[in-house]
């Protein structure tokens, strides 16, 4: 099978296991790549066994990682795949640049992600000029993903891109499809450099959703992929979001200088405070 033609969207697989990047493959016919976080990392089957075994530490569970994300590439080698930094309210730019700069080297093209905040949107305005690929997670707003674009100026189409979490925002009683919505708006009257990642995907809603808004790309995990694939995968557009959400309304920023803008959001805080306890949970004994 190949991808239809009336999609403009890339299809990533939202997972930290090898395995289901072959599933994905297999239902689809193609897969244009992949995003793993730490938490998706912990479900991995092999890093499940070896932490039950206490065989990881604060060391090796990044060898391990690296060993994911390279078994990842094996079977798409073309595809895009990102891997995230460590990062909780204590780490700073050093040391987030520091395993930004290693992550970047475990193989060509491999995107880095980063949170967005103030940290991890320096450390972006640097690794971009080095010619790092970097994915800036947990977006939860329009001000956010305003930053992003500012911070990495001068980026090429495609090096950056910024991933609202959709299902993330819903469950808090708003829709998260606007804040998709109102960055690629944004982002088309700034004739942005940065791709929009949707992330988050919990249901076919989320999914059409982000293809009707013309969404770069979306990362979606293997539930979903067969999902799609069991409704219908050559006739993907045509879904209504079902409006019972409260409404993200667009906002009329400016380009200004990216400390300018208000990134704070507790979802983002929420977001690293939870990649943070799954990752050391793997080596805590
Ligand atoms: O791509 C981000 C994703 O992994 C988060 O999904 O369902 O935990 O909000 P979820």
């Amino acid at each position: 099978m190949t991808k239809p033609v009336n999609l403009s969207t890339k299809i990533f697989l939202d997972s930290g296991d090898p395995q289901e990047t072959k599933r994905a493959l297999d239902t689809l016919g193609f897969l244009d790549g992949q995003t793993t976080n730490p938490t998706l990392v912990s479900k991995n089957p092999h890093i499940t066994e070896l932490k039950e075994n206490g065989a990881l530490t604060e060391e090796t569970i990044w060898n391990e990682y690296r060993n994911v994300a390279s078994e990842i590439h094996a079977v798409i080698p073309e595809g895009s795949i990102s891997v995230e930094v460590y990062a909780d309210d204590q780490t700073d730019y050093e040391s987030m640049l520091e395993k930004g700069r290693e992550l970047s080297r475990w193989f060509d093209g491999i995107f880095v992600k980063l949170p967005v905040t103030s940290v991890g949107l320096r450390v972006a305005e640097t690794l971009v000029k080095e010619g790092v690929n970097i994915n800036m997670t947990l977006c939860f707003s329009q001000e956010q993903a305003a930053a992003v674009h500012a911070a990495t100026r001068g980026a090429r189409r495609g090096q950056v891109y910024v991933s609202p979490f959709i299902g993330r925002l819903d469950d808090t009683g708003v829709r998260g499809l606007d804040l998709v919505e109102n960055i690629v708006r944004m982002y088309g009257e700034w004739g942005s450099h940065v791709l929009v990642l949707g992330a988050s995907i919990r249901n076919l809603e989320h999914l059409f959703g982000c293809f009707e808004r013309k969404v770069d790309i979306v990362t979606v995990p293997i539930a979903m992929i067969e999902a799609w694939k069991a409704h219908g995968i050559e006739n993907p557009l045509g879904e209504q979001d079902p409006s019972v959400l409260a409404s993200i309304p667009f906002v009329d920023l400016k380009e200004k200088d990216f400390t300018a803008y208000d990134i704070n959001h507790p979802l983002t805080d929420a977001g690293i405070g939870k990649f943070s306890s799954d990752w050391k949970n793997l080596f805590s004994k």
